[in-house]
């Protein structure tokens, strides 16, 4: 039976289209079959002789590529997708939801800013085998030892510092961990032809936007601390390798207000020292760690004057880097999205939230305004929507409750290794 157009066109949706036809030039034969026979039925093929036979050329060669895509889907069953920094916060999430998602996964992580135990919950939560190597991305001849043990087909690439006030301090470390440490990791990918990658960027590439929703044809900076500036040369190193070499695909992932945790309260975040951001400062301010939360600035024009921010379920980030993955099928160059809920909240409403997640009241000081921050950043994240097919799900609400069930119950975060973990991560290792 021949091949029906709608067969054609689910192929499309399922993905396969734009990765299997363009070498085929699936595009021009598509122009070419609608303006002959603009009232083409979804149903039927044509009887139209001429057609039939450009058709059939295209249809062939469509269902041709479409079986080597899957035969290539099928070869990278064996192979891996290598997550750094996936022992992180956001990485451990995502990597969950890999293996659920029957991903294999390989992580290499330093544990600068994280432990080993989070890997050890991933494994026995997925249910799932996970591969690990303790390795620092900087470290050019340890990664090319994980590329040489695994088969590997793509990469998300998490490990980096994040801390903003800390970057302004100590920027050499910044712009060597994130810098570097990103070229390095490139590098080895070209030296073994592993030319897919989803990289961690942020909205603070935004700078402080003068309007929100933010979309990302929005400018780019200015981008004030060390940080965010690691993020945006990044970007634009990713840019410029996808220009000069097609077959390099890069999904940039710019999160905006990342909290919450596995709703299990089994892994979570593990904030060093006195957090950076909302979330987890309230976090502690409940834990009774610190002794309130200071407000920078309460005559925004807002809804009660506190600055408002977009918000975003750790869960619902993970789910965007399984489809950002799916992305990479489609050979897409160099995109970005935003990951955000498109729904911003002032510090008055999150402090609200907390609350009614822990039944405690919440201390808060209102003191002046930081210089250069803004009263409202919200991204507009249509385009993840339309083109990654994403959608957050989780609410306020969701995200408080899931982050108090994780602080109270890992009230100081992952436990050090116990022998037993060591033991378990020297299998992930072998
Ligand atoms: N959490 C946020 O608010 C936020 C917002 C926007 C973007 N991001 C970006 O998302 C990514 C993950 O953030 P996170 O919140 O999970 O941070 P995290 O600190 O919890 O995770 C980063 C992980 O990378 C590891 N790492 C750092 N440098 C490394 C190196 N040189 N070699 C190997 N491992 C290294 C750390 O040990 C840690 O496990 C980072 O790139 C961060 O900049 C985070």
């Amino acid at each position: 039976m021949p091949p029906t157009l709608q067969h054609i066109h689910q192929l499309r949706d399922e993905g396969l289209a734009s990765i299997s036809l363009r070498p085929v030039g699936f595009y021009p034969h598509e122009q070419t079959i609608s303006a002959k026979n603009p009232e083409l039925s979804n149903d039927t093929l044509p009887n139209d002789r001429c057609f039939e036979n450009s058709m059939s050329t295209t249809v062939n060669g469509f269902l041709n590529m479409a079986n080597s895509h899957n035969n290539r889907l099928d070869s990278q069953e064996d192979s891996y997708v290598l997550v750094t920094g996936g022992a992180g916060y956001i990485g451990s999430h995502t990597v969950l939801e890999l293996l659920k998602d029957g991903y294999k996964v390989v992580v290499v992580d330093n544990f600068v800013n994280s432990c080993e135990e989070s890997l050890v919950r991933i494994q026995k939560l997925a249910k799932q085998p996970l591969k690990f190597h303790h390795a620092n991305v900087l470290d050019e001849q340890t990664l090319t030892a994980v590329f040489e043990k695994y088969k590997i087909w793509a990469v998300l690439h998490f490990a980096a510092l994040k801390a903003v006030g800390e970057s302004t301090k100590i920027p050499l470390d910044y712009y060597w961990n994130n810098v570097t440490g990103s070229l390095n990791l490139l590098r080895v990918m070209e030296k073994f032809r592993v030319h897919n990658i989803v990289f961690s960027s942020s909205a603070t590439v935004y700078g402080d936007p003068e309007e929100s929703p933010v979309n990302e044809q929005g400018n780019l900076g200015p981008v004030t601390n060390p940080y965010g500036k690691t993020k945006l040369f990044i970007e634009e190193v990713l840019r410029d390798m996808c220009k000069a070499n097609k077959k390099w695909n890069s999904v940039i992932l710019r999160y905006f207000n990342p909290t919450g945790a596995h709703p299990s309260g089994i892994i979570g975040e593990n904030p060093k020292g006195i957090p950076n951001n909302l979330m987890p400062y309230v976090s502690q301010v409940v834990q009774g760690r610190l002794p309130y939360v200071n407000i920078y600035g309460g005559d925004y024009d807002t809804v009660d004057g506190t600055g408002v921010r977009d918000y975003i379920h750790v869960c619902d980030l993970a789910t965007g880097h399984v489809a950002a993955l799916r992305k990479l099928h489609s050979d897409p160059g160099c995109v970005a999205y935003n990951l955000g809920t498109g729904v911003g909240y002032s510090v008055l409403q999150i402090i609200g939230a907390m609350s009614r997640a822990c039944g405690k009241e919440i201390p808060y000081k209102i003191t002046d305004r930081r210089p250069g921050d803004v009263g409202i950043v919200t991204a507009d994240a249509s385009l993840a929507n339309a083109e990654l097919g994403w959608y957050p799900k989780y609410n306020l609400d969701q995200m408080c409750q899931d982050l108090n069930r994780w602080t109270s119950t890992n009230p100081s975060g992952y436990p050090t290794p116990a022998s037993e973990t060591k033991r378990i991560l020297q299998e992930m290792s072998s």
